[in-house]
C-alpha cells in the first residue's frame, strides 16, 4: 500500500525554486563582491561538528536549539548553529603558522531549532566576516563598513537600515560605578539581551536570579536609559572613523544592544530596517576569549553574521518582488522541423561567444515562442522561420526596445 508523502520540506526547512535562487544569488553576489572589496579571504568548513565544540554555557539560548545526535560510531554530532566556534577551532588549529591579522568570510549554511517567527527559520545561511588577531578599533570599522557596503549593493539605501552600536566594555563600566560587580556582568547581559523580546517584569526577576538586590536592578534599568556614549573613548572613535570612511549616517548608538552570546566582550552592533518591520539583518562584535576557551592562544577577534532570511524579505518589501530578477541572454527558436539544426547551430556559435542562451527544444509558433522568451528572462531572440534559412540571415530581437538587428547563420 502506498502513501502518499507531504510535498513540504521539513517544518522550517527551505526549498530554492529558480525564482528564491535569483534572489538568493542578489543577496550572495551582493556578499561576496563586499567580502573581496574589503579584503576579506573566503574559508569553508563542513555543517557536521563535534558536539563537544558546540555545547554552550547554560543561559544561552543557541545552546538548546541545537541539533544533534550520535553517529554510528557513537560520536556525539551536531549541525553548526552559527560558524564562530568552527573558525576558532580552525584558527587554533593553525594558529603557529597562519599570518595575523586574518581577514576570513564564508557564507555558511547553519541550524537552530528555532521558534518559528517571521524572520526566524530551523536552518539559513549566514555570511560571517571576520578579522582575527588585531586590537585595533579599525578592525570594527572594516566589518562595519564592508556590511553596509553590501547592504547598499543590494539596492538598499542609508535611510533604510541602521545599525545599532554599544559596548559591553562602557556598559560594564557603567554597572560597575552602580556597585554591580563583574562577577554578575554575564548573568546581566543575557537578562538584558531579552528586553523588547520579554516584559521588564520578567527581566527584573532573571536580573534578581543573577544575584541583583531591588537597588541594583533598579540602577540597571536606569542605565538603560542611556543615550550618551561620548563617555567611551572606543565608541566615540569608531563613530569618528566611521565618519572618515563615510558609513557614519548608518551607524547610531544604542545601549539596548547586548547580543545573546556570551562570547562577545567589546564593541557589540545589531542592525535593523528603519521601520522596525523586521528581525535583525546582522549581529556582531568583538570576542576576546573564544580562542582560549577551546584552548587556542589568546586572540582578540571581531566579526559579524548575517543571515539570508531577513534581508531577502527587506528588499523584497522595499523593492518589489521581482526586482532581483535581471534580463539577460538569448533565446533561439525555430517554427518547423526542418529549422532545427540551423538553430542548433546559431545556438553553439552564440555560447561560444559567451552569450547565455536558451534554446528550444522544439519547433513553435512564433507568438508563443517570443511570449515565452518574455516570461522566461532573456534580453534578447532569435526565431528561425523556412524564409531565414533559405537567406542565411536571421533576426536577433531586443526584448525590452523591440529593435531588431540582422545577423548571418
Ligand atoms: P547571531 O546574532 O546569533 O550571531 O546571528 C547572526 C545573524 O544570523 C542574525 O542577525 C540573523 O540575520 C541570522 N540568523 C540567526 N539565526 C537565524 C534563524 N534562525 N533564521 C534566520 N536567520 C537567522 C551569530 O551567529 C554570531 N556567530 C555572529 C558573529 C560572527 N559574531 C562574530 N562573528
Amino acid at each position: 500500500m502506498s502513501e502518499k508523502l507531504s510535498f513540504e520540506p521539513p517544518r522550517g526547512m527551505r526549498d530554492f525554486y529558480p525564482e528564491d535562487m535569483v534572489w538568493r544569488n542578489k543577496v550572495f553576489g551582493a556578499m561576496r563582491e563586499s567580502a573581496a572589496r574589503y579584503g576579506f579571504e573566503p574559508y569553508d568548513s563542513c555543517v557536521v561538528e563535534s558536539y563537544e565544540l558546540l555545547a554552550r554555557k547554560a543561559g544561552e539560548e543557541v545552546g538548546e536549539q541545537i541539533y544533534h545526535f550520535f553517529d554510528k560510531s557513537e560520536r556525539h554530532i551536531a549541525l553548526r548553529a552559527e560558524m564562530t566556534p568552527t573558525l576558532a577551532r580552525m584558527v587554533a588549529q593553525r594558529q603557529k603558522e597562519l599570518a595575523f591579522p586574518l581577514k576570513w568570510t564564508t557564507i555558511a549554511q547553519c541550524f537552530r531549532y528555532e521558534r518559528m517567527t517571521k524572520g526566524r527559520k530551523r536552518e539559513h545561511y549566514q555570511w560571517n566576516c571576520d578579522i582575527i588577531g588585531e586590537k585595533s578599533i579599525l578592525a570594527e570599522v572594516e566589518v562595519l563598513g564592508c556590511a553596509c557596503d553590501a547592504l547598499k549593493r543590494m539596492g538598499l539605501k542609508a535611510e533604510d537600515f541602521k545599525v545599532h552600536v554599544s559596548s559591553r566594555k562602557f556598559l560594564g563600566e557603567l554597572l560597575e560605578a552602580s556597585g554591580i560587580g563583574s562577577a554578575k556582568h554575564a548573568q546581566v547581559f543575557l537578562a538584558l539581551d531579552k528586553r523588547g523580546k520579554m516584559p521588564d517584569p520578567e527581566i527584573a526577576a532573571m536580573l534578581k536570579d543573577g544575584g541583583l538586590s531591588d537597588d541594583e536592578v533598579k540602577a540597571t534599568f536606569a542605565i538603560m536609559d542611556t543615550k550618551d556614549c561620548s563617555q567611551s573613548p572606543e565608541l566615540a572613535e569608531l563613530f569618528r572613523l566611521a565618519e572618515l570612511a563615510g558609513f557614519a549616517d548608518c551607524l547610531q548608538f544604542d545601549i539596548g544592544v547586548i547580543r545573546g552570546l556570551s562570547y562577545y566582550t567589546g564593541i557589540v552592533f545589531e542592525c535593523f530596517d528603519t521601520k522596525g518591520e523586521f528581525r535583525a539583518i546582522f549581529g556582531g562584535g568583538r570576542y576576546d576569549n573564544l580562542l582560549t576557551t577551546i584552548g587556542g592562544e589568546p586572540t582578540s577577534a571581531v566579526g559579524l553574521g548575517f543571515g539570508d532570511v531577513v534581508v531577502t524579505e527587506l528588499l523584497k518589501a522595499r523593492l518589489g518582488g521581482n526586482a532581483a530578477k535581471e534580463k539577460a541572454g538569448v533565446a533561439v527558436g525555430f517554427m518547423f522541423d526542418a529549422e532545427a539544426d540551423a538553430a542548433v547551430k546559431l545556438a553553439a556559435r552564440l555560447r561560444a561567444e559567451g552569450e547565455q542562451v536558451d534554446m528550444a527544444l522544439k519547433p513553435q509558433k512564433p507568438k508563443k515562442f517570443f511570449s515565452h522568451a518574455d516570461q522566461s528572462g532573456a534580453a534578447k531572440a532569435v526565431f528561425l522561420g523556412p524564409d531565414d534559412v533559405a537567406k542565411g540571415v536571421a533576426r536577433l530581437k531586443d526584448l525590452a526596445t523591440r529593435e531588431e538587428r540582422e545577423i548571418a547563420l
